[in-house]
């Protein structure tokens, strides 16, 4: 596979400390990149250093902070203003719910999943769009529970939160017109707190791959699309330049 390629650029991965985000993180490092991950806990960047590679964590900075409430991610975006922009934000927050039966469970139950799982990606978009550089991209993770056709009711809010998040992506990448560009990554795929997880159609590394491909100038031409990564030859595929019909949305 060809490595994507972005030495000297500069990305923020928000939710790197995270099961998929990890892997976003190291994909990005080792295509070259300076990578900021914001955290609300000091111990998970610690836990996302100790597993990257000894010559790939110099690159990573940590900062402090709250992406999913709208005052924390203006703090954050202070903080990178200060270190000079971005020139790629991968977007890993939220995590996934499953809980009781949807109307059994009730109102506020709902509204909780919608806050945690939704309005992250408004308030990190909010504050993180603005400071890319010309040229720029921004990429968000999803998964495929907005997609299906069958939507069971323990997963309810978690499905009415994961396709409205890919409608606001859309909204957004119509909103900036291509600069910077603005995809989304529908990831079928299984990640766990120490990697890949068994039985998983993809492994974590060709995700990263494909993000930091998406991150890289090689994706200039893809624009508000909504990317369902399914299968390894499909990565292959989109990594050496010669995506088929379908494969990028
Ligand atoms: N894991 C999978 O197999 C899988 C499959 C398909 C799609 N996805 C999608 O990928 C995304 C990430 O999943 P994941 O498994 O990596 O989740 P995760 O391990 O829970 O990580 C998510 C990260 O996002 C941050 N975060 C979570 N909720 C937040 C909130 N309300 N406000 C601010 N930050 C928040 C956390 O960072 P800090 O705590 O460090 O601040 C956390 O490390 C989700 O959208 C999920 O639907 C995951």
């Amino acid at each position: 596979m060809n490595t994507p390629q972005l030495a000297g650029a500069t990305a923020l991965v928000a939710g790197g400390t995270g099961n998929v985000g990890y892997f976003a993180v190291d994909a990005l490092l080792r295509a070259g990149a300076e990578v900021l991950v914001p955290s609300r806990d000091p111990a998970k960047i610690e836990r996302l250093r100790s597993r990257l590679a000894p010559d790939l964590e110099s690159r990573l900075l940590g900062l402090r902070g709250d992406i999913g409430t709208a005052a924390g991610a203006r703090e954050i975006a202070a903080q990178v203003r200060d270190a000079g922009g971005l020139d790629a934000v991968v977007s890993t927050v939220t995590s996934w719910h499953q809980g009781p039966p949807v109307l059994a469970a009730g109102f506020d139950a709902f509204r909780s999943v919608i806050e945690a799982a939704l309005y992250p990606h408004f308030t990190a978009a909010e504050a993180l769009v603005p400071l890319l550089r010309p040229g720029g991209a921004y990429t968000t993770v999803n998964g495929p529970a907005g997609f299906v056709d069958q939507v069971g009711a323990q997963v309810g809010p978690i499905a009415a939160a994961t396709a409205a998040q890919n409608r606001l992506v859309l909204a957004i990448a119509d909103e900036t017109g291509g600069d910077p560009r603005v995809n989304e990554l529908v990831m079928w795929a299984y990640m766990g707190p120490n990697g890949t997880r068994p039985g998983s159609p993809l492994r974590g590394e060709a995700v990263g791959d494909v993000l930091a491909w998406l991150s890289s100038p090689a994706a200039k031409d893809v624009h508000g699309a909504t990317v369902h990564l399914r299968q390894p030859d499909q990565a292959q595929r989109i990594l050496d330049g010669q995506a088929r019909q379908g494969d990028l949305g």
